[in-house]
């Protein structure tokens, strides 16, 4: 039976008859012996496999090239080269599948724009295997985070008919032939269209989620969400992933503690389980990345109102592109001064303006702010956005008036409010984001397996 390369390496004796499948990362030849390494996904290193000249087929080999896949049986044994404890000694090594001329990866580093255009084979590279892994890793913390705690996971549609963030930044879903679609008095009739309205692609599962929270008192959502920005950004994705919990008989202030234990979880999580990659990652991408997180995991985040984050911003001197002041938006360039200069780790920003946040929030006593969090990290910036949510009906629908929304399309987040609401509240982690933190990564199309960005939807 064939062994992960994972598990061959944490042998603790020498053994025969050791099997594995795998391809070739590298190939050298010297004198009567030749080395292959090779690599099959399941860890940061490779195997390295010799073949001596006794071996029946080493002529043939010596035409085997990398990405080559292989089957090799051999004897595990020490190894005298530095750096790693075994190796194997080939007694029957065949080649699976062979390589043409123009296989991309060359034992030289790639550029990562140029891994991007070759996405097939891109897993393969040493980076992407370890960002693929923490990847996996990650998602799988985050349902035992919310496991353990008794939350329920909604599967929440990805099809929907209402702009939860109204931003207006939805992608359509129609079958209506777009050369010639049915009108009504000028305008396009989607009485017509597949689901006899106008559908999207969701933003955010979070609407549907406070329904069953509102049954299950504590939910989350993980699931694909689509946003057609046009932010030429590394941290925006048109198709990206978010965590949303969701949780009844909550305030903001839990909120902000749930938000804070679960980055801690997940963070913790992956340093147990995925140590070599980060050691990876902080050898070769950013220098310095598992004491950032070990840091992360104990220290307490601060909290700042947003009126007084402004008013740092302004005292800072600091020479912003976009200038600042009460009432704008917070942009990266603002986001990331804040965490990384003054309060130098992460920082939930609360109480934004009620006029730069989504219509659900909850309307502050002062009438001006929403009792909303971001929690902005070094390096990334923005990576939840959360609120408490509004559950006074009155309240609700003054809202929807002053955004200019219909309390028609929102009847049932409407009865909610009169059907047993009570105070609830959530928040969204944007996933690409947390692994581009945790990896180190600084683009975010190179934490996603397909990216999805303006002018970009290649494989
Ligand atoms: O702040 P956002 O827009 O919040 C919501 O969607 C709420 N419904 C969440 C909630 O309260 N349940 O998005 C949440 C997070 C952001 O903080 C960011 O990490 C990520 O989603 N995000 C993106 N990630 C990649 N590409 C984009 N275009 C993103 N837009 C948001
Ligand atoms: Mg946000």
């Amino acid at each position: 039976m064939t062994q992960r390369i994972v598990d061959i390496l944490h042998e603790v004796e020498p053994r025969e008859n050791i099997e594995v499948d795998g391809w070739i990362q590298t190939v050298r030849t010297s004198k009567s012996v030749t080395f292959f390494e090779i690599g099959d996904g399941s860890c940061i290193q490779n195997l390295q496999a010799v073949a001596s000249v006794e071996l029946s087929n080493y002529d043939a080999l010596q035409k085997v090239q990398t990405g080559s896949a292989v089957h090799i049986v051999g004897k595990l044994v020490a190894s005298p080269a530095k750096g790693q404890k075994w190796e194997l000694h080939i007694s029957e090594m065949n080649v699976l599948g062979t390589v043409d001329e123009d296989y991309p990866l060359q034992k030289k580093r790639h550029s990562f724009e140029f891994l991007r255009t070759v996405a097939h084979v891109r897993p393969r590279a040493r980076t992407f295997g370890a960002v693929f892994r923490v990847r996996h890793a990650l998602q799988m913390a985050v349902h035992r985070f919310f496991d353990d705690r008794g939350f329920i996971q909604v599967h929440t549609p990805i099809i929907t008919g209402s702009d939860c963030e109204g931003a207006g930044q939805m992608f359509r879903v129609t079958t209506l032939d777009m050369n010639a679609p049915p009108r009504h008095d000028g305008s396009i009739d989607y009485s017509q269209d597949f689901f006899g309205k106008e559908t999207s692609l969701t933003v955010s599962g979070q609407l549907e989620g406070e329904i069953f929270a509102l049954a299950f008192k504590n939910i989350y959502t993980f699931g694909p969400t689509f946003r057609a920005e046009n932010s030429h950004t590394a941290r925006h994705a048109a198709e990206f992933w978010m965590i949303e919990p969701e949780m009844a008989f909550c305030d903001l202030s839990r909120d902000q503690q749930v938000a804070e234990d679960f980055i801690k979880y997940i963070v913790t999580q992956v340093l147990e389980r995925c140590s070599d990659d980060i050691d990876f990652f902080d050898q070769w991408i950013d220098k310095g990345l598992r004491e950032k997180l070990e840091s992360l995991v104990n220290s307490s985040f601060e909290t700042l109102p947003y009126t007084e984050a402004v008013s740092l911003l302004e005292k800072s001197k600091q020479k912003f592109e976009y200038p600042i002041k009460w009432g704008l938006d917070l942009q990266s360039e603002h986001e990331r001064f804040l965490t990384e200069q003054l309060i130098q780790k992460p920082v939930f920003v609360i109480d934004y303006p009620r006029d730069i946040k989504a219509f659900y929030m909850r309307l502050n006593d002062d009438e001006k702010t929403v009792a909303a969090m971001d929690l902005l990290v070094p390096k990334v910036g923005e990576i939840i956005g959360g609120s408490q949510r509004e559950e006074r009906i009155d309240v609700l629908d003054a809202q929807l008036q002053y955004f200019d929304l219909s309390p028609v399309d929102y009847w049932w987040y409407r009865d909610l409010r009169r059907f047993g609401g009570v105070a609830h509240a959530g928040f969204g982690l944007g996933f690409e984001r947390a692994l581009m933190y945790i990896t180190g990564m600084q683009n975010i199309r190179d934490v996603i397996p397909f990216s999805r960005t303006p002018g970009s939807a290649d494989f």
